[in-house]
């Protein structure tokens, strides 16, 4: 079975009413990242921090996956899919795609501010100052900030190195190590980059550029490659 490797971004849920980062009304327009998304951040100010992420926490217990999520899903019948994502909710998983590695954190899991793999799933919205791990100290959010290490990044790169087939969906691709990953897929490597704004990436051979939004764009290419290997077979 041929391997497909997904990178995506906010782009991808924001059709799921997620909003993105970077685009006009996007969340580092509102806020500033080092006042919500930083270790210096969360020294001086964790109640800003955990209200920040608890109104994100909120939104993503009433949003659903979209038309884009779900035709990543579809792709399983045919080829082995992994998906590596920026994003911190689940709406990859909610859809039904079986193999998601989130760079970035999880927005309904807490850690404690102690011990990293102390490690909580939450099946409520609001972290509270006082909520506390098995250790006694304070839960914040399993979110990577900037200025901290990425611990998915090797296994994320492990991967980007075996994909047949390598797709990028709704992201700016400005934010690194993550939009480093595509320097690590072969050269031969078919690649397709779904963003209404996406443009040619410098260096990266063999990139098909699709101009439209996740919801539109993923179906008519899941088709056609799921046409492609049912030709193939016949
Ligand atoms: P950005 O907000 O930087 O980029 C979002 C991208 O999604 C843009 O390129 C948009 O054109 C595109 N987009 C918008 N609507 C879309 C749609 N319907 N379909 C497809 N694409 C669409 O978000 P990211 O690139 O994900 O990190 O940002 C990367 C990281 O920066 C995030 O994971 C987050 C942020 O700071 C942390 O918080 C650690």
């Amino acid at each position: 079975m041929k391997r497909i490797v997904i990178l995506t971004g906010a782009g991808m849920s924001a059709e799921s009413g997620v909003s993105t980062f970077r685009d006009s009304k996007g969340l580092w327009q509102n806020h500033r990242i080092e006042e919500v998304a930083s270790p210096v951040a969360w020294e001086r100010n964790p109640e800003m921090v955990l209200e920040f992420y608890n109104q994100r926490r909120k939104q993503l217990f009433e949003v659903e996956p979209n038309a884009g999520h779900y035709a990543l899903v579809r792709l399983e019948e045919k080829y082995e899919v992994q998906i590596i994502t920026q994003n911190v909710d689940d709406l990859h998983e909610r859809a039904g795609s079986s193999q998601v590695l989130h760079l970035h954190g999880e927005l309904k899991k807490a850690r404690s501010s102690a011990d990293p793999y102390l490690i909580y799933e939450l099946n409520h919205w609001e972290l509270k100052l006082g909520d506390l791990c098995e250790k006694g100290s304070q839960l914040r959010p399993h979110i990577v900030w900037f200025g901290e290490a990425v611990p998915m990044i090797e296994a994320a790169v492990k991967l980007s190195t075996t994909a047949d087939i390598f797709l990028v969906i709704g992201t700016s691709l400005v934010v690194y190590p993550a939009a480093g990953l595509i320097n690590y897929v072969e050269r031969k490597v078919p690649k397709y980059y779904v963003d209404p704004k996406a443009s040619w990436v410098s260096g990266i051979s063999g990139m098909q550029i699709i101009n439209d939004k996740a919801s539109i764009a993923l179906p008519k290419l899941v088709d056609n490659m799921l046409q492609k290997i049912s030709t193939k077979n016949l």
